[in-house]
């Protein structure tokens, strides 16, 4: 069976986000401060948080604001010791249905020039290099790279998403 079929993917609580908090102490120089979580789950209606659980514990987490036509991809990590086990994708997997359920064309996010371990995870799910944004990350000015997947509907995205909860019912 595979690992990340005994992981789950649900809504985030705010029983949870003392664990979403110390994964991002754990992966972010500059992690969002517990409250900003809190209040994301409290009165962003246009947002979208979940976990990852094997068993009780929260192993990763992601989220999603549902802009105009795109899911845009706000924040995702996975616990240093459960990474390359396959639940970064299953988070997105998650994340790209919850965008083809309320109607988004497509996903978009911003990442760190240097995080090349995550533009790896984005372009193997049909990301593709769509922009750059000058200092983006106020903490340290590092620029962002904007990643756009195509059309949730386009036969590429199909196919993947298709072949990614293949992968999880193997
Ligand atoms: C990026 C991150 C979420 C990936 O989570 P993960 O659960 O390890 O990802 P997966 O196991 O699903 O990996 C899927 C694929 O992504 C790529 N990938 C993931 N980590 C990688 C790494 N360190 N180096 C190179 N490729 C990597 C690989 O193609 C991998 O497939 P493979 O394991 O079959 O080779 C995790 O490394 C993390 O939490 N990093 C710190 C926080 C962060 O950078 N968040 C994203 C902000 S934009």
């Amino acid at each position: 069976m595979a690992l990340t079929a005994r992981v789950r993917v649900e809504p985030m609580t705010l029983g949870d986000v003392a664990a979403v908090h110390e994964i991002e102490r754990l992966s972010f120089a500059t992690p969002w401060p517990a409250h900003a979580f809190e209040q994301e789950l409290r009165g962003n209606r246009l947002a979208r948080y979940v976990v990852a659980r094997a068993g009780e514990q929260v192993v990763g987490f992601a989220g999603l604001w549902l802009m105009v036509d795109e899911g845009h991809v706000t924040t995702f990590g996975v616990h240093p010791d459960w990474r390359r086990q396959g639940i970064g994708r299953q988070l997105l997997l998650n994340l790209a249905e919850l965008s083809i359920a309320i109607g988004a064309r497509r996903m978009t996010l911003e990442v760190r020039v240097s995080n090349e371990a995550a533009q790896a995870l984005y372009r193997g799910f049909g990301f593709d290099l769509a922009g750059r944004r000058a200092r983006y990350y106020t903490d340290d000015g590092e620029d962002a790279l904007v990643m756009t997947t195509p059309a949730l509907d386009d036969p590429r995205m199909r196919e993947i998403l298709a072949t990614e909860r293949e992968r999880l019912t193997r």
